[in-house]
């Protein structure tokens, strides 16, 4: 399984921080954001990792991150999206990285408390599709929300104003290689983005998306309110925390 990073984006929700750097580059509490999606990679045992950037700054993710030795990588890589294309767009670029294999995504602005290597080994004995994780908040109108029916998901709604769940669906998605002849049937969204809840919705239409509970808090860090939020979760109780068990097989996992 290879991991991917989306890194992109013009951050306008959080002018002027981002005036002149990327988003993903900002502090969240000791450490520039990127730095918590690699590790839930790193931590996943997945070690093939591309960081698709774009926006401001570009080359500076090389500056900061060069061949990934802070966490234990041999070797990063990096592609560059051109405007604001969305997220599945972004996706689109890693393409030929994939070359064929299953792939887990994260976005780079999303950071957890705990770990997924769970999600990623139930991923692995699924054999294909998609699988999603799942967090309960207390404001799904800000995300994808999923309408569930005990463990199958019917739909997926981007930013509903009348949520079919208190679930929202977290910037974590594993996909087999379909997911690239997928996004090439996608048309842009009213926002004139090609969005990750349209390809989501297309597994599920073709019954082969699974879906998992994130333990541990999870947040977003795109606004003002959950940079705020993330950092203080990252002070009060850290990050990217592995159990011991799972930190000894990681390394084994492929
Ligand atoms: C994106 C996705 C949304 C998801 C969220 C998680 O939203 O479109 O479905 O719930 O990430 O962080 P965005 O941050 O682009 O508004």
């Amino acid at each position: 399984m290879k991991g991917i990073v989306l890194a992109g984006g013009l951050g306008t929700r959080l002018r002027p921080l981002t005036a002149v750097t990327n988003k993903h580059l900002l502090p969240v509490y000791d450490q520039p954001m990127i730095y918590y999606p690699i590790q839930t990679l790193v931590n996943a045992g997945i070690k093939e990792i591309m960081i698709v950037t774009g926006g401001n700054s570009a080359g500076d993710f090389l500056k900061l991150l060069g061949n990934g030795k802070t966490f234990g990588l041999k070797h990063l890589n990096y592609t560059y999206q051109e405007g604001e294309g969305g997220i599945a767009e972004a996706l689109s670029l890693a393409e030929d990285f994939a070359d064929g294999e299953p792939i887990c995504i994260v976005l780079g602005d999303n950071i957890i408390e705990g770990n997924i290597l769970r999600a990623v080994r139930a991923y692995r004995h699924q054999g294909g599709g998609a699988k999603i994780l799942l967090k309960r908040v207390t404001d799904p109108q800000r995300f994808g929300v999923p309408e569930l029916d005990g463990r199958r998901v019917v739909r997926i709604e981007e930013k509903p104003s009348a949520p079919k769940s208190d679930y929202a669906v977290i910037g974590i998605y594993m996909y087999d290689n379909e997911v690239f002849d997928i996004i090439r049937t996608l048309k842009p969204s009213e926002r004139g983005e090609l969005e990750i809840t349209d390809v989501n919705n297309l597994y599920i239409a073709r019954d082969e998306m699974t879906w998992d509970e994130l333990e541990g808090w999870w947040t977003d860090a795109g606004t003002f309110e959950s940079l705020l939020r993330a950092s203080n979760l990252v002070a009060e109780s850290g990050a990217n925390k592995m159990e011991v068990e799972d930190a000894a097989q990681a390394g084994t996992a492929r």
